[in-house]
C-alpha cells in the first residue's frame, strides 16, 4: 500500500445525508468510548518471522538457482517434503493468484517458481504484516463465499519458507492439482452494461500517486422494472481495475457533471446520498449494491430474492483504478453483467447499520463507536459490506438469537482499499425482537500510517474522506 504520503483531502460542500436524517435503523444507541479495544485475532510471534529479516544477498543468490540445478527429489528417497507443483503452487495460486499473475494488478507473476522463491522474503513479510492477501472478514466469525481464498492458512509462511530452505524443489508436474477457478463471471447473464465510453485513467493526483477513484453513470436501458438475481463485474483492464463499488440511484439524483463519458472524481462517494431522503433508502431507491475486488466471486441471491431496478434508476460504478500498467495505462471499458427477472420475492434492500454523529478525538489510538437496534420485523441478511474511511482499524457486526450473540462479519485489519461485500452461503435469519449491532475502531494517532491530517485533528462523522464513517451496509429482505 502506498502509505508514506498524505491521503488526499477533498473539502466539498456538505451534502445532506439521508444516512443521518433519522433513518429508523441508524442514529439511536450510539455510544463512544476510548477504552482500548479487546485484543482479537493474534498476530503474535511466529516460528518463521521474516518481517524483521529483509532478504540478504546470500538468501537471494541461493534462490536464484535455475530450475534445472535444483533438487527434484530422487526416486529412491521419499523426495523433498514440499515441492512446487504439489504444495506451493496450489497454495500460492489459491491465496495470491487472483492478483499476482501476468497482467494482474499485484506485483510479480506468482505462477513462476523462480519469481516465488526470489520474492519469498517479501511475500512472507507481507503475510506476517497482514497486508497480503488484502485483509478480509474473519471466517471464524462466520463463513462467507470466497473465505477459503481471502484468508491465507496459518502455516502459509512456514511452508513457503521451508520450501525455499529446501532449495525450492519443483517436484513433478503430475503432482499438480489445479485450483478450481473462482466463479467470477455468471454462467447465463441476460443483461450487460459497460462504462459509457472507454476511459483512460490519468493518475494525475499528486497526493495519491497511481490511484484514481472515478464514478460513471451507467444506464441499464430497460423500459420496465426488473430485479437483479445475480451479478458479476466484467473486467476489461485487469492491470488497472483495483476494485469496484456498484450503486443504484435515481437518475435525477446523480451529481451533475460536465462530461458523462469521462465520469467524475468521486473518492468521497457522496453519491450515496440521493435527494430523496430516508424514504428513498428504505424503499431501495438508492444505495450500494455490491463491492468487488479481484478474487471476489459472482453474486447470486438465494431463493427468488432480487434487487429492484426501475426505468428511472441508473447504476453508478465507482472504479478504483490502481496503476499496474508500468506507467502506460490503456483505456478501460469495464462493466457489469446481470441475471434479471421480471419479479422477485423477497425484494432485497440495502440498509446501513452503524453509529452517526460521533467525534474521534485527535491522537486517539483506539477509539470505538458502537450502535445497536432491536429489529421490529423478521428479516434475512444476505450479505454485508463493512465501510469506514482511512482511519478504520477494525469492525464487528453481530445479532442476538434468543439472547445469544452471533457474529456476522468481523475483522481487526480493515483496509479501505479492499472493501468487499461478504455474501453468505445461506441468508442469515434474524427474528423480530433480535438486536443487531455494528461497531468500529479507529486509530487517529501518528502510529497510523494512513493518517489524513498529520498531526491529527478531531475527526467527525461525515462522508468526506477526511471524515469518518462506520456502517455495515447490509443486503436485507424483510421476510
Ligand atoms: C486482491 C488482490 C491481491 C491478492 C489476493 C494478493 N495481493 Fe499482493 N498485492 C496486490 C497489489 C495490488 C499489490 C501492489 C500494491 C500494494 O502494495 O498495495 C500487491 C503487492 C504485494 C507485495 C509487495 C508489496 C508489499 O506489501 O509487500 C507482496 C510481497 C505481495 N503483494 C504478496 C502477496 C501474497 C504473498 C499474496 C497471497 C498470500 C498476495 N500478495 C495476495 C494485490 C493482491
Amino acid at each position: 500500500m502506498p502509505t508514506s504520503y498524505l491521503r488526499p483531502v477533498r473539502l466539498r460542500r456538505a451534502v445532506p445525508s439521508l444516512l443521518v436524517l433519522g433513518l429508523a435503523l441508524v442514529g439511536a444507541g450510539a455510544c463512544g468510548t476510548d477504552a482500548p479495544e479487546q485484543a482479537t485475532a493474534s498476530d503474535g510471534p511466529s516460528p518463521v518471522d521474516a518481517s524483521s529479516a529483509p532478504p540478504t544477498r546470500q538468501s537471494l543468490s541461493e534462490t536464484d538457482v535455475p530450475h534445472s540445478a535444483r533438487s527434484t527429489g530422487t526416486p529412491d528417497d521419499e523426495g523433498p517434503a514440499l515441492t512446487w507443483y504439489r504444495d506451493i503452487s496450489p497454495m500460492v495460486e489459491r491465496h495470491c493468484g487472483s492478483c499476482h499473475v501476468e497482467g494482474g494488478q499485484g506485483t510479480g507473476d506468482f505462477t513462476d517458481p523462480d519469481t516465488v522463491s526470489a520474492f519469498s522474503p517479501a511475500m512472507i513479510n507481507s503475510v506476517h504484516a497482514r497486508r497480503m492477501p488484502p485483509p478480509a472478514s474473519d471466517p471464524e466469525c462466520r463463513e462467507y463465499i470466497g473465505a477459503d481464498r481471502w484468508v491465507a492458512p496459518p502455516d502459509f509462511t512456514e511452508r513457503l519458507q521451508a520450501w525455499v530452505d529446501d532449495g525450492a524443489p519443483l517436484g513433478s508436474p503430475e503432482d499438480h492439482v489445479p485450483v478450481p477457478p473462482i466463479a467470477m463471471r455468471l454462467d447465463n447473464p441476460d443483461l450487460e452494461v459497460r462504462l459509457p465510453a472507454p476511459y483512460r485513467p490519468t493518475f494525475s493526483d499528486p497526493a495519491n500517486p497511481g490511484n484514481e477513484y472515478r464514478c460513471f453513470v451507467v444506464e441499464h436501458g430497460q423500459d420496465e422494472t426488473f430485479y437483479i438475481r445475480g451479478m458479476a463485474p466484467v473486467i476489461d483492464r485487469e492491470d488497472l481495475v483495483h476494485h469496484i463499488v456498484l450503486f443504484k440511484a435515481r437518475r435525477d439524483d446523480v451529481p451533475a457533471h460536465d462530461d458523462w463519458n469521462a465520469g467524475y472524481d468521486c473518492i468521497d462517494m457522496t453519491f450515496f446520498v440521493g435527494s430523496g431522503g430516508v424514504g428513498d433508502l428504505l424503499s431501495g431507491d438508492s444505495g450500494m449494491i455490491s463491492a468487488w475486488a479481484p478474487g471476489s466471486q459472482a453474486v447470486h441471491f438465494a431463493d427468488d430474492a432480487g434487487i429492484r431496478m426501475d426505468p428511472d434508476h441508473v447504476f453508478i460504478m465507482q472504479m478504483h483504478y490502481f496503476d499496474g500498467s508500468a506507467g502506460n495505462p490503456q483505456p478501460d471499458l469495464s462493466g457489469y453483467e446481470f441475471i434479471t427477472a421480471d419479479s422477485a420475492r423477497p425484494n432485497i434492500i440495502m440498509a446501513p447499520f452503524g453509529p452517526t454523529g460521533f467525534r474521534i478525538p485527535a491522537g486517539a489510538e483506539n477509539h470505538t463507536e458502537a450502535f445497536s437496534i432491536t429489529m421490529p420485523l423478521n428479516l434475512h441478511l444476505h450479505g454485508v459490506m463493512p465501510h469506514m474511511h482511512y482511519l478504520g482499524q477494525s469492525y464487528h457486526m453481530w445479532f442476538t438469537e434468543r439472547g445469544n450473540e452471533q457474529c456476522v462479519v468481523s475483522s481487526d485489519a480493515y483496509d479501505f482499499d479492499n472493501q468487499l461485500t461478504y455474501m453468505f452461503e445461506e441468508p442469515i435469519r434474524i427474528r423480530a425482537g433480535s438486536e443487531i449491532g455494528f461497531r468500529c475502531t479507529w486509530n487517529n494517532s501518528p502510529s497510523n500510517p494512513n493518517l489524513v491530517h498529520d498531526p491529527p485533528v478531531e475527526v467527525r462523522y461525515g462522508e468526506r474522506t477526511d471524515e469518518e464513517m462506520c456502517f455495515g451496509f447490509a443486503l436485507i429482505s424483510i421476510n
